[in-house]
C-alpha cells in the first residue's frame, strides 16, 4: 500500500522537499503521552538532533515534551519553539565554552556530562556566573544494541560516556566541586532498536548501578535512559505509530526506580520518523547496460541515510499505477553511493513522476548537505498546503 499525498498540490511545488503529515506526528505525539502518563513520574523528551524543522518543534512543544539537545545550536533552536528551558537536557561529548555558557545562562534542566576534564570546565564557567549547574553524568553501560555499527552508542569502544570502572573516581569528584549538583544518570545505547531485550540490557545495568551507588548513600533524582525506539521503515503505513506501549512497559517492568525518582526519555525517530517523507521529482529514466535507472533531482544531500548506513527507505511512484518495473533508484550527485535503491519495484516511472522516500522525518531533512553547492531541500508541513 502506498502513502496518500496532496498530488495536484505537490505539482506545484520546487523538488525535491521533505513533505511532514502534522496529523501523524499530533497523534504519535498523544500516543507518547498517552503511554507515557500511564506510569509515575514518566518524562519524555523530544531529540531534536533527529529534526529540527520550527514547524515540527513548536508541534512538539505544544504537546509538553521536553527538548534533548547536543549542542547550543540545539539549545536556541528548543528555545525559540518555545520549549521552557526548565525542560532542556543538553548532552554531547564536546560543548564548547559558549554552549555550555549558553546553558548556564537559561538555566537548562541538566546538563549530561560524558567525562572528568568536561565537569571541571562546567563547575568552573558555572563558578564565574556564581551558580551550581545541574548536571546527570552519562554512563556508557556497555551493553550492546542490535542495531546499524554507526549507531550504536553504548560499548565500550565508543567515544561516548563515562566508563563504568571510573564511576567511582568521578562521584569522588563531582562530590568535591562546588559549582555542579548530581540530579542524575544518563544513559543511551543506540538508535533504532526493535528488540526489547536491548532495552532490557540497559535496565538491569541501571539497576547494578543504582544498587551500587545506595551503597555509597547516593540517591539521584532522576535516571535518563536516552532514547532509541525504531521504527518500521520495510511497512510505513503497516505501524505507523510506533509499539510505545511496549516500549515504556518494558522500563517499568524491568527497571527499579527509587522512591520519587523520576524517569526520563529522548525519543528521537520514533517520534517523527514516519510522518515525514521526501519528495522528489523523476528526471530521467536511463536504459543502463542491464537494468535501468531512475534518476531523481533529489539525492544523497537531501537523504543522506542510505549512502551512510545502506539504511533502507522505502520507495514509491505516487504518480503512477502502471505496471511495477525495477529500477536503481539515484540521485544527481557526483558520487557512486548517491544510490536510495538498487532494484526497486515501482510503477512504471517517466519523467516528471513524483517519488516519495518513505519513513524520512528522522535524520533526513537536518542532515542535508550542501555538497555539489546545491541547495537545501525545503520542509513543509501539511497545514502549509491544503
Ligand atoms: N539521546 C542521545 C544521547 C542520542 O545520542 C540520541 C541519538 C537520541 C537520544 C535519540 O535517539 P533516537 O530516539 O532518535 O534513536 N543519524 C542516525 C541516528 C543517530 C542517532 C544519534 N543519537 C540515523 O540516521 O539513523
Amino acid at each position: 500500500m502506498k502513502g496518500t499525498f496532496p498530488i495536484s498540490k505537490f505539482r506545484e511545488l520546487e523538488t525535491p522537499f521533505y513533505y511532514y503529515d502534522t496529523q501523524l506526528l499530533r497523534d504519535t505525539l498523544t500516543c507518547v503521552n498517552n503511554e507515557a502518563k500511564k506510569y509515575e513520574k514518566y518524562i519524555v523528551h523530544y531529540a531534536v538532533k533527529a529534526n529540527a524543522n520550527p514547524k515540527l518543534l513548536s508541534i512538539i512543544r505544544e504537546n509538553g515534551l521536553g527538548a534533548d539537545c547536543v549542542s547550543g545550536g540545539e539549545i536556541r533552536a528548543a528555545i525559540q519553539a518555545g520549549f521552557p528551558s526548565s525542560k532542556i537536557v543538553y548532552a554531547g561529548v564536546g560543548k564548547a565554552d559558549w554552549e555550555i555558557n549558553l546553558g548556564l545562562e537559561h538555566n537548562i534542566f541538566c546538563f549530561n556530562v560524558e567525562s572528568v576534564p568536561e565537569l571541571e570546565v562546567i563547575n568552573e564557567l558555572a563558578g564565574t556566573k556564581e551558580k551550581v549547574a545541574s548536571v546527570a553524568l552519562r554512563i556508557n553501560p556497555n551493553v550492546g544494541a542490535h542495531t546499524h555499527a554507526n549507531i550504536t552508542t553504548g560499548l565500550k569502544e565508543n567515544k561516548f560516556g563515562i566508563n563504568l570502572e571510573d564511576l567511582d573516581t568521578v562521584l569522588d569528584k563531582v562530590e568535591a566541586l562546588p559549582n555542579v549538583k548530581l540530579m542524575g544518570l544518563h544513559f543511551h545505547i543506540g538508535s533504532q532498536i526493535l528488540d526489547m531485550g536491548d532495552f532490557i540490557g540497559l535496565c538491569n545495568r541501571v539497576n547494578e548501578i543504582q544498587e551500587h551507588m545506595y551503597n555509597r548513600r547516593i540517591i539521584v533524582e532522576h535516571i535518563n535512559v536516552g532514547g532509541g525506539l525504531g521504527i518500521d521503515y520495510q511497512h510505513p503505513n503497516r505501524q505507523a505509530i510506533p509499539d510505545f506501549t511496549e516500549y515504556f512497559a518494558t522500563f517499568h517492568k524491568h527497571l527499579k526506580l527509587r522512591p520519587q525518582q523520576s524517569l526520563h526519555f529522548e525519543l528521537g525517530r520514533s517520534i517523527v520518523a514516519q510522518c515525514g517523507s521526501l519528495i522528489a521529482k523523476t528526471l530521467y529514466v536511463k536504459q543502463g547496460a542491464n537494468k535501468q535507472f531512475a534518476i531523481l533531482d533529489a539525492g544523497m544531500t537531501d537523504l543522506i541515510r542510505p549512502a551512510l548506513y545502506q539504511a533502507y527507505h522505502k520507495i514509491e511512484n505516487i504518480t503512477s499505477e502502471e505496471p511495477i518495473e525495477k529500477y536503481d533508484v539515484v540521485g544527481p550527485i557526483c558520487e557512486s553511493s548517491d544510490v536510495f535503491g538498487k532494484a526497486v519495484d515501482l510503477n512504471k516511472v517517466k519523467r516528471g513522476d513524483l517519488i516519495a522516500l518513505r519513513s524520512a522525518g528522522a535524520y533526513g531533512e537536518i542532515m542535508a548537505s550542501g555538497y555539489n553547492c546545491r541547495p537545501l531541500p525545503k520542509g513543509y508541513i501539511s497545514e502549509d498546503i491544503v
